[in-house]
């Protein structure tokens, strides 16, 4: 079975992953690869009227868990897995990663039902490479004062991303061989040098 690679891209809210994106998807294209670029939560139609939900209306812990495994689950079954499964790559603006540090370090929520739930949704989906733009939670916060209106995420205090940035630890120490740790604080031409020498590194 053909199978293109699955790169997803993590960080605190103001890490300034986005940016990079782009450059990625162009390095691939420019090797004949065929690339797809989504997000999540989001990525479908459906999912992306989860996200809507998730990010601006107010919900418990468990509600939010699932809405964004149901975007998750949607988002794999329509985009993912074809994708994937006719040799393209997908690069992914957050994926299960964010649900750990988010849901599970931001918010406290129970990190055994998350690891059934990614079970359930992901059937053994991973990443083959997770990208991690690690910044200090103080650094983020300066940043993403000078950005758009915050979600409900991004409204939230330093401690929270103290929290959130822990989770994403746990979870890189838990996959070394996936993670790649980008130091986001280095120049923006510094951090896209990076991560051209991880995936040189990777032969991709
Ligand atoms: P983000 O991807 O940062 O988009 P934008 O750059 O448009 O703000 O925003 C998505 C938010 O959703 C972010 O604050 C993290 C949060 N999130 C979760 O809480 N859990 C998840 O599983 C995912 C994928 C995202």
């Amino acid at each position: 079975m053909k199978s293109g690679r699955f790169i997803t891209f993590e960080g605190i809210d103001g890490a300034g992953k986005s940016t990079h994106i782009e450059a990625v998807a162009e390095r691939l294209r420019g090797r004949g690869v065929e690339v797809v670029c989504t997000r999540e939560p989001g990525g479908t139609e459906l999912a992306e009227r989860l996200r809507e939900l998730v990010l601006h209306s107010a919900m418990d812990a468990l509600t939010e868990a699932l809405l964004v495994f149901a975007a998750r689950r949607d988002h794999i079954v329509q985009v993912i897995a074809p994708a994937l499964s006719r040799g393209a790559s997908v690069l992914c603006d957050r994926f299960t990663d964010a649900t750990f540090a988010y849901q599970g370090g931001g918010r406290g929520f129970d990190l055994d039902v998350l690891v059934r739930l990614e079970q359930w949704v992901q059937q053994g989906l991973q990443p083959d490479l997770t990208l991690w733009f690690d910044l200090p939670a103080g650094i983020a916060a300066v940043r993403r004062a000078a950005a758009r209106a915050p979600d409900r995420f991004e409204q939230q205090d330093e401690a929270f991303f103290e929290r959130v940035s822990a989770g994403y630890s746990a979870r890189a120490r838990s996959d070394p061989a996936r993670f790649e740790c980008i130091d986001a604080l280095q120049p923006q031409a510094r951090v896209a040098a990076q991560i051209a020498a991880v995936l040189q590194r990777r032969g991709w």
